[in-house]
Formats: C-alpha cells, structure tokens, sequence
C-alpha cells in the first residue's frame, strides 16, 4: 500500500468512527427530545448530579444517568467532577438553543426524530424493496403523518403567516387575503399551514386536499378546535381529475408545502391545480432546495440526511404501485421542468432567506 492510500485508509477509519459517534447521538439526542430532558436540562442553571436532573425531570435515575453519559461524553451537554468527585451536567444556552421546543426555527433537535422513526417503521420493508422495487403504501408509515405535523408546526408557525406569505407579490398576496378569496392547501396532510392561514385570515375560504383519510380527520379536530368557520376539507387524490372536477376554476391561491415529491403521479397531481385556479390564480409549490442531480448536492449541507429520508419515505410512497417515485430531492431543474410540462404560463423560482433549506416555485396559471 503506497503513502497516499495509506492516508486515505486512516482517514476513512476515522470517518466512519464519526459516524457511528454521531448515529448513537443522533439516536440519544432523539430520546432526550421525546423525554423532555432539553428542556430540563435548559432550566437547570448550574451544573446538577443525574439524580437531581432525573428529578427535575420526573424520569428514572438510571435511565437519565446512562443518557447524560452519551450527551457529556459527545459534546452535547458539558460534564464535569465538583470538589467530591460527582459528575455533574449542565446544558450551555449556546447548545440549547437547538435543542428545545422553544427554540422555534432554531430547533434541530425535532429532526432528529426522523431516522429512528422510519428505522423503527420501515426498516425491514425498504431492505426488502431492494429486490423487488416495490414501492411502500402510506399505511406503513402510522407516526410519520404526526411527525410531519410536528415538523410543519415547527416551521409553518414561524414563518408562514409574517415571513413566506408576504414575500409574495410585495405583500399583494396579503391584501387579497384580507379583502377574501379562495385558497386550496393541496397535500394539506393535518392542517397545521391551512388552520394558520385560516386564523390569519377571516375574510377568506380555505379548502384543504389530501388523500389520507386519519391525516384529515386531524386537521377536523385542530380547525374545530380553534372554532374555524372558513375552513373545509376534501379527502382526494389530487392527481384524480374526476374527483377535483366540481372545483375547477375555484381557487385564487394554491399552495402545496412538500407534497409534490411524495406523490405517484405529481404530473397529473400539477395538471390539475393549474385546472384547479382562477384565471388569475397563483399556486406556491415549496419544497426542498436542492439539485436534481446527486453530483450537483455534493456541497448540500444535508444531502446525506435527506436522501436518507427521501430513502426510507418519500420515495417508497411514491412508487407504490407503478407510481413515478421521484423522490424528495428531485430537484429544481426537475420540478421546473415537470411545472412547465403542466403547462403553467410563468414559473418564477424564489430563494428565501427566512427558509434556506427550501425553495419556492410561484406559478401563475
Ligand atoms: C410530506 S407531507 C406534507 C404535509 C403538509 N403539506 C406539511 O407541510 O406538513 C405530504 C402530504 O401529501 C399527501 N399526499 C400524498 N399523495 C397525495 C395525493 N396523491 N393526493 C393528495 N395528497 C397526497 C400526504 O398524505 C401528506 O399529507
């Protein structure tokens, strides 16, 4: 072996003791934020012993004393030994704010819910596609649709309603939606973007579209709750032409959060928004920001992360029986193109500095 493979190997050994450090921190970091211990942890001020954490916590001893070792000895949470020799854990500010559900955009933490739970949902089912190529139905995902929300009430409730709506059109959009108009959340899955939208906006009729039956039956229950009366929902697949047919020219403002990709036949699915729209409707499609090829997600911050989830979900769902199966990092050049083919007249492709990791794609009809 000459030197410079030599070099190679060691760094590559070393890469991959990192990964498994970081996978078992992903993991623990997981089980802190499902526990509530970050937050524990943040109103904690000085250093504690585990026990007094654990009690802080309401949670068992042991079980708290075997995490913190993963979280002192991986650089999450700051360990050390007072005057008698305990080991004691104190949480820097620095590190909570990306850790805690108050943390609002900040909190990274949320995501790393995600690879434990398509592990423990559709690890042996994706291992299996390998050699069948068959897709996956939605079915096999039952906590996903709740996480998901989780996600969107993450971001949607800090961003939708003061940032994304009114970048479009210089605030335009905004005057139309509080003078009243039409407005359809196509993928709307549990409702969190509709019901924010609908609260926000009184003057204005909200339809939300999905085709998960228990996702919808969750929005009902989060609209009710908030005594919404602008609001209604139609379980649908949007790329059914039939079943959206009665709404044909209805809506002056579509929008679909990161339901494009998932979807079987997402052509047919942007076919019929653009049916779907007023004659001067907009549609918003925001979804991650990324190439449609791999070489050119090299440099993406989180490529690895999200072709993982495109991986186990996204992709799966999307070939189930003989669908196209994009995939979640399908890219813009893809999803302009794919716009384009649905035959909308004006695809403007939107950076926002709100929202870094997605893309908007404004579309008139
Ligand atoms: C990744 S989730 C996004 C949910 C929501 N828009 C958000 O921002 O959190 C994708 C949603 O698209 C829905 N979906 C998938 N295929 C669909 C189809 N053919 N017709 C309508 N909805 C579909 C799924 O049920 C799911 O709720």
């Amino acid at each position: 072996m000459n030197d410079d493979a030599r070099t190679k190997r060691e760094a590559f050994s070393r890469r991959m003791t990192d990964i498994l450090n970081h996978a078992a921190l992903n993991l623990a970091i997981a089980v802190g934020y499902r526990t509530g211990l970050f937050e524990t942890l943040s109103r904690l001020e000085v250093p504690q012993t585990p026990l007094q954490i654990a009690e802080a916590a309401g949670c068992s001893e042991r079980y708290v004393r075997e995490w913190l070792a993963v979280m002192g000895t991986g650089g999450i949470v700051d360990i050390s030994a007072d005057a008698n020799g305990q080991i004691r854990y104190h949480l820097p500010p620095e590190h909570a704010a990306f850790l805690t559900r108050g943390a609002g955009g900040d909190n990274l933490a949320v995501y790393t819910q995600e690879i434990p739970l398509l592990t423990t949902q559709v690890l042996e089912d994706i291992v299996a596609a390998f050699a069948t190529g068959e897709g996956l139905p939605y079915e096999k995902y039952p906590r996903f649709q709740a996480f998901m929300s989780e996600l969107a009430d993450n971001k949607h409730e800090t961003l939708l309603v003061g940032d994304f709506l009114p970048s479009i059109e210089d605030g335009a959009l905004v005057a139309r939606l509080q003078t009243g108009i039409r407005v359809c959340d196509l993928g709307c899955g549990q409702g969190v973007a509709l019901v924010l939208m609908a609260e926000a906006f009184p003057a204005s009729r909200f339809t939300g579209i999905d085709i998960s039956g228990p996702a919808l039956a969750e929005a009902l229950r989060r609209a009710a709750g908030r005594k919404l009366e602008n609001v209604d929902f139609l379980e649908a697949d949007a790329a059914d032409p039939g079943a959206l047919a009665h709404l044909a020219g209805t809506f002056d403002y579509i929008t679909a959060f990161d339901a494009i990709h998932d979807q079987r036949q997402p052509l047919a699915a942007l076919r019929n928004v653009r049916r779907l729209l007023a004659p001067q409707g907009l549609f918003s499609m925001v979804d991650i920001d990324a190439h449609s090829s791999p070489v050119d997600n090299a440099g993406h911050p989180l490529a690895p992360f999200l072709y993982t989830v495109s991986l186990m979900h996204c992709m799966p769902v999307g070939l189930y029986r003989g669908g196209q199966g994009l995939g979640m990092m399908w890219g813009r050049e893809t999803a302009q193109a794919m716009l384009q083919k649905a035959g909308f007249s004006r695809v403007e492709v939107l950076t926002m500095d709100f929202d870094p990791f997605n893309i908007h794609f404004l579309c008139r009809r």
